[in-house]
């Protein structure tokens, strides 16, 4: 599973810190394992059930949020030559982990990906969070999880929070019709 989750979603290894890195794919096997997914299944499981047919696949949201937030701090680091306050490895293990909870939240049944029973009493924001605490991911990343949807509407995200939340939505607004 490791192995094949490096091979399908190489950013992981844009993470310096190894022991963050290490948590990252602790936390995606754990929630892989839960869900009862192989690796292959990433790439048709769609990223989200609000669109049908649904035109992005897990696996390529989840390499678009960590690259679309990887191109905006390069952007702003280019520009600004002052402390951004935006910590790199924070931003790209939440952007990694950010839908984690989506491995509990979908079944597939049938054939289709439906909403399994965890999505219908947690949604992926709570899930991935709950989840990535298990295996130690820091309070700064649990945020990002946690408050990168409509839950964190009502409160004032951190700066990779804020970066993660509008990447997210371009990667899911650019498919709307
Ligand atoms: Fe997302």
């Amino acid at each position: 599973m490791r192995n094949d989750l490096i091979k399908l979603i190489p950013e992981f290894d844009l993470i310096q810190d190894k022991d963050l890195r290490e948590k990252c794919l602790q936390t995606w096997e754990e929630g892989m394992r839960l869900g009862g997914w192989k690796p292959d299944d990433l790439k048709r499981m769609p990223f989200t059930l609000l669109y049908d047919p649904c035109p992005a696949s897990m696996l390529e949201h989840t390499r678009g949020n960590v690259l679309v937030c990887v191109g905006v701090l390069d952007a702003l680091k280019a520009v600004y030559a002052r402390d951004l306050a935006i910590d790199r490895d924070i931003l790209i293990a939440g952007a990694l982990l950010h839908d984690v909870g989506k491995l509990l939240e979908m079944e597939e049944k049938d054939g289709k990906f439906v909403k399994s029973r965890s999505g219908k009493l947690l949604r992926h924001p709570v899930s991935g969070a709950c989840l990535a605490a298990r295996f130690g991911l820091p309070e700064p990343i649990l945020h990002i999880i946690a408050n990168h949807s409509k839950e964190g509407d009502g409160m004032r995200r951190t700066n990779e929070g804020v970066l993660l939340h509008h990447a997210d939505f371009t990667n899911f607004e650019i498919f709307a019709k």
